[in-house]
């Protein structure tokens, strides 16, 4: 008889089961080992390997210096880690814009070379071709609305989206769209609340929000953020749990004071 408990792993039917069921879908990104496995463990639904790593992993202004085989770098380091939540990850910029084809090809990289659960895609009507295409060949997708990273040039700030009525009607309109095409959830990022509560409740797949208000289906964040790792980012949607780069500056500080005095290591750390 085996010890080993089974642990139930969620799935893309579990996420859709939680809206059905009124549960929500609480969701985090991770980019490495180490983190994914305490985000698991906390009992996250979704890890998103988002391609925030441009940002808070590589320092990049934006998101869209990040290539798909650094992409898949994080995804696969992430993926040893997991053993219960569904592992969603970000195609890069450039790696499906305009070109179904490509955008087929960059998810079945993923796919294949991390092992991932699903891949997420920016965009609504636009990007139909390449969302239908990817689900066609068996790999599920979510979609993502809203204020969309991947497009920060032709926006010009990361303020909040669709406040105006045509932005919201486009927006409106996509997540019928991404329904259609085969999504099973779409991520909603800075839109106004009421709008969020409008869409969430025009789908049957779940949204997932980050500065979209209470009414989504579930919530994601950026583990750096969330934890405090992020200096001098508090935006009003971010709910920071932890101070660490107080924590980890601190116990720098009382290392390099220990090394120089001679205290580290004591006669027990060595051998
Ligand atoms: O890349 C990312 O972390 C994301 C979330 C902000 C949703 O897309």
């Amino acid at each position: 008889m085996s010890v080993h408990k089974e642990v139930k792993r969620i799935t893309t039917n579990t996420i859709l089961e939680m809206k059905q069921k009124g549960e929500k879908i609480a969701m985090l990104t991770s980019y490495d080992y180490s983190m994914a496995t305490i985000v698991d463990e906390g009992g996250i639904d979704v890890i998103l390997v988002g391609d925030s790593a441009s940002n808070v992993m590589a320092g990049h202004e934006t998101t869209l210096p990040i290539t798909l085989d650094q992409m898949i770098y994080h995804a696969a380091s992430v993926v040893r880690a997991v053993k219960r939540a569904l592992v969603v990850v970000d195609l890069p910029f450039g790696s499906y814009q305009g070109n179904s084809k490509e955008a087929l090809n960059s998810a079945i990289r993923i796919m294949k070379e991390s092992g991932a659960h699903a891949v997420k895609l920016e965009g609504g009507l636009e990007i139909k071709e390449s969302v239908e295409r990817i689900i066609n060949a068996g790999i599920p997708v979510m979609g993502h609305l809203g204020l969309t990273p991947q497009s920060i040039y032709k926006f010009g700030t990361y303020t909040v989206r669709a406040k105006e009525e045509a932005e919201a009607a486009k927006l409106k309109s996509d997540i019928l769209v991404l329904q259609e095409a085969g999504c099973f959830s779409v991520v909603l990022e800075k839109i106004p609340a009421q709008l969020a509560l409008e869409v969430t409740k025009s789908v049957k797949i779940p949204t997932i929000g980050i500065g979209a208000g209470s009414n989504c289906d579930g919530q994601v964040l950026v583990i750096n953020d969330m934890i405090g790792l992020t200096k001098g980012f508090k935006p009003r949607f971010l709910r920071q749990y932890l101070n660490l780069f107080e924590e980890i500056n601190g116990a720098v500080q009382s290392y390099v004071k220990d090394v120089k005095a001679g205290d580290f290591p004591n006669e027990k750390e060595q051998y």
